[in-house]
């Protein structure tokens, strides 16, 4: 591939999203829909790239932190305006071909720009124009063909009643020549329904120069969606989510009902596997072959191994292995590491943590960095104290001991291999390999107590 760049425009704020957060911004599961589109950039090989920023361009700078160039467009006076913002950076690139896309249409994919840049190429064309053919074109530019290419993208707002029945139009994305990009800008003028510098407009202009401009219309139709309002993004969500268990079924995943089902796009599912509903996945999770995930989890930025059960947990920034069982209701946060073969039952935390091969810890309990060891058993309701007030510190436990019900671990505490710890307990001190440590008082009898209450209790009603 030629070397290429790209501009991405990202200066507007979506009025109809009625929110503060730039439109670009706005995620389609769970991932700003600028991400979709810089991803797309990067998967093409193209990672040279300029966003124009501009309703709180801060969150959108903040987001990107550093990775790309931004330019600043401090008042939206539309596409073209936005594009004539990063001249500057343009006029650097002048013999590349670059690559302009919407920050709002998420859709846009490698392959529908790979294959544009081709045909830009190999016709020696000034400007592709990337399009589609959908079956409501309502909203978009339209594209007004000629034999040899095309004359010119119609806003509907501009549009005659029948240039509205053409049904293909414009994505938004476009291959451009630098250099003819950079000369038709300095001619672009805000003369339309709207007063906006089009940067559609900047088609006629390279035709009167005697330019080249033609179509590519992609295969696949999503290419152009874009959400201007809640209802857009909501039907963006709706695609993408379908896009992705379909690929997940042609990939031998098992859905008994989509319902309440969200898997983000970088997310990864093994063959064999299960997903009951109310399953949201997302980040770069990864889940093997034959686990049963659901119904009700959250896993984010998770790895799973293989034949494993997660029945309503949520998991943030963790790894869990093969043949492990969890749940239900239990909430692994970041850090913390399960190996093969734990179960782990209902109202359990833990907390950047490992817990090691075959440790059983069944009920409400709380293990927070901790380095648990293998074949541990956990009574119900243990708690690792790792915070005083000032500062954090970790528990050990070692291989094959028993931790007590009701035992509190006041960290920095180490219990042995093969060590015991009484119910009820409260450890403060190291528990040496294979002792008993109890910490309690010893169980007072006071005989006939509860007769007497119970005797007093009965005369009072009496009286
Ligand atoms: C634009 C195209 C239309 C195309 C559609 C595809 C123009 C004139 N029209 O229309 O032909 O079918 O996209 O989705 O280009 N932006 C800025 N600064 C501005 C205005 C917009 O950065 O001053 C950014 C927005 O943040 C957005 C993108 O440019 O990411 C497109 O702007 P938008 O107003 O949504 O254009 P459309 O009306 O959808
Ligand atoms: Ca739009």
């Amino acid at each position: 591939m030629s070397e290429c760049c790209a501009v991405i425009l990202a200066a507007g704020q979506g009025k109809r999203m009625r929110s503060d957060l730039p439109k670009p911004m706005f995620e389609v599961l769970g991932v700003p829909m600028l991400d979709w589109v810089i991803s797309a950039c990067e998967e093409s090989g193209i990672t040279d790239i300029c966003v124009v920023t501009g309703y709180n361009h801060e969150v959108i700078e903040k987001h990107l932190d550093g990775k790309y160039t931004t330019v600043l467009q401090t008042e939206r006076k539309g596409t073209g305006h936005a594009v004539m913002m990063a001249k500057d950076w343009l006029s650097e690139r002048r013999d590349k071909n670059v690559l302009i896309l919407n920050g709002d249409a998420p859709f846009i994919d490698r392959e529908t720009i790979l294959a544009a840049l081709w045909q830009h190429e190999h016709k020696d064309d000034d400007v592709t124009v990337i399009t589609a053919e959908i079956a409501d074109p309502h909203g978009y530019g339209r594209i007004i063909r000629t034999s040899g290419g095309i004359s010119a993208i119609v806003e509907e707002k501009d549009a005659t009643d029948e240039q509205k029945f053409i049904r293909e139009v414009n994505s938004g994305t476009y291959w451009f020549r630098t250099d003819k990009l950079l000369s038709a800008l300095d001619r672009l003028r805000p003369n339309n329904a709207q007063s906006e510098y089009y940067l559609t407009d900047t088609i006629y202009i390279l035709l009167g120069e005697g330019c080249r401009a033609n179509a590519y219309t992609s295969p696949n139709p999503d290419t152009v969606l874009g959400a201007n309002d809640r209802r857009g993004l909501l039907m963006l969500n709706d695609k993408a989510r379908m896009v992705i268990i379909n690929r997940l079924l042609d990939e031998g995943v098992e859905f008994v009902c989509t319902d309440g089902v969200m898997i983000g796009k970088n997310v990864r599912v093994g063959a064999g596997t299960k997903i009951l509903p109310g399953v949201i996945i997302t980040g770069s999770s990864q889940i093997g072959e034959n686990c049963v995930i659901g119904p009700d989890c959250l896993i984010d930025n998770t790895s799973v191994g293989n034949g494993t059960v997660l029945n309503c947990v949520q998991s943030h920034d963790s790894t869990v292995g093969n043949n492990v069982k969890i749940g239900p209701w239990v909430q692994l946060r970041p850090g913390t590491k399960i190996d093969d073969g734990v179960k782990i039952g209902d109202f359990v935390e833990i907390k950047n943590s490992t817990i090691g091969t075959n440790t059983a810890v069944a009920h409400l309990t709380y293990i927070g960095d901790s380095d648990v060891g293998s074949g541990v058993n956990f009574g119900c309701g243990v708690v690792t104290v790792n915070y005083d007030g000032k500062a954090k510190f970790r528990t050990t436990i070692g291989d094959n001991a028993f931790i007590g019900c009701n035992t509190n671990l006041v960290a920095p505490v180490t219990v042995g291999n093969a060590a015991y710890t009484g119910a009820g307990s409260t450890i403060t001190r190291d528990v040496p390999d294979g002792a008993l440590a109890v910490e309690r008082a010893d169980t007072r009898i006071v005989e006939g107590f509860g007769v007497k209450r119970l005797h007093d209790r009965i005369t009072k009603n009496r009286t």
